[in-house]
């Protein structure tokens, strides 16, 4: 199990190397598909974000604009506020607009058929940004990042800050005897990552349970019961007090806790901390694994009070689907990387999936710090 996605984490850093040789795409113009003759300063890109309150969307929205603006195209960029009825809204003026091409990321995947429909019948090719768009044939391309190995990444943070895997991820000489308590959270169900995450998470755990190395008190090991509708930081807290109440009253201990998000852990942490259980790792603390690379998560890490998060560089993330417009907006076809994961439960998309990196306390500086991702400042004050 851990050799697998241990060479996932290899695979991914070959991707890296890769990636940056095939950036750029030209921006003359050619028959596109919503473009045709016209040039990029003549033709305007909708971006639908789903929310201003991760820190990540906001970041994934100023990077797309930015590269669409690069490159000429005028970008529109709008967030729905976590709602529903917003982003429909938002794409379906986009349509009415005469847009030539979308990039969304959804709120909810499945809740945006009737704008799919339209788009493809006003010939405007659709990206599906970080989340799948589903049940639709009507998305044309897919930018991602590698959601299984994300949550492998998430459930091996767990086990080497348990103590049950050492730093190369290989069982440790020194594991911990006694069974080891933990608590599992998942994301939203109507976003598709949740379920690759927790997919990818679970087919690491899974074993540790079965041979009884991991216990989870509450019996809760369902995606369901451990999901967080709307990815909301309230609603993780609250349930991690609602557990620590019920099922954490006498001699029993938590070890750890499976986050899939930062804003989530943080939530989590909250209710631990108030709760008693230590400020720190060091003097206690269960370790809590995170998503996402929020500064205030970083600045955690460095504290040592969560334990781990995984970083997306969103800037790559945006890139991608700048390039995948760029295409079609030039009447070609964007390059793929995936033709197989992706099956929206209408039609296999094809995809182009990014790689991702384990943030520890031991490495953020290398990978978040020297590549000038954030600065030492920002990681000491959690803010960017
Ligand atoms: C997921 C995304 C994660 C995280 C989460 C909550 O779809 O892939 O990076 O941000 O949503 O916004």
């Amino acid at each position: 199990m851990q050799n697998r996605s241990m060479k996932m984490l290899g695979a991914s850093a070959a991707l890296v190397l890769g990636l940056t040789a095939c950036s750029g795409g030209g921006a003359g113009s050619d028959e596109g598909d919503g473009g045709g003759d016209a040039a990029p300063e003549d033709m305007t890109v909708g971006v639908a974000m789903p929310t201003q309150t991760y820190e990540r969307w906001l970041n994934d929205g100023a990077s797309v604009e930015e590269g669409l603006e690069e490159l000429g195209y005028t970008a529109d960029l709008q967030f729905a506020d976590d709602d529903i009825p917003t982003q429909q809204q938002q794409i379906d003026q986009m349509i009415t607009q005469e847009y030539d091409a979308l990039i969304i990321a959804s709120i909810d995947g499945s809740a945006l058929t009737s704008q799919l429909d339209a788009a493809e019948a006003a010939g405007i090719p659709v990206i599906s940004y970080d989340r799948l768009l589903t049940n639709s044939e009507n998305v044309d391309f897919y930018v991602t990042f590698d959601n299984f190995a994300v949550g492998q990444n998430q459930a091996n943070a767990l086990l080497y800050g348990l103590g049950v895997l050492d730093e190369n991820f290989e069982p440790a000489d020194d594991a911990p005897e006694e069974t080891l308590n933990v608590e599992l959270f998942a994301g939203s169900l109507d976003d598709n990552n949740a379920r690759f995450f927790w997919d990818g998470a679970m087919d690491v755990l899974e074993p540790y349970i079965e041979d009884g190395t991991l216990a989870v008190p509450s019996g809760q090991t369902t995606i369901e019961q451990a999901a967080t509708q709307r990815w909301e930081q309230e609603t993780a807290q609250e349930r991690m007090e609602n557990l620590l109440t019920s099922d954490y009253r006498g001699e029993e201990e938590l070890d750890g806790v499976l986050s899939p998000a930062d804003p989530l852990s943080r939530g989590i942490i909250n209710a631990l901390r108030s709760a008693g259980m230590g400020d720190t790792i060091e003097d206690g603390l269960p370790i809590v694994t995170g998503q996402d690379a929020e500064i205030a998560s970083v600045s955690l890490i460095a504290e040592g009070v969560q334990h781990s998060t995984i970083f997306k560089d969103t800037r790559n993330l945006a890139d991608e689907a700048v390039k995948a417009a760029d295409a079609f907006l030039n009447g070609e076809e964007p390059e793929a990387n995936d033709t197989e994961s992706y099956d929206n439960g209408s039609a296999v998309i094809p995809s182009f999936l990014l790689p991702v990196e384990m943030i520890l306390e031991e490495n953020y500086e290398e990978i978040l710090v020297d590549s000038g991702f954030y600065t030492e400042e920002q990681v000491e004050s959690g803010q960017q």
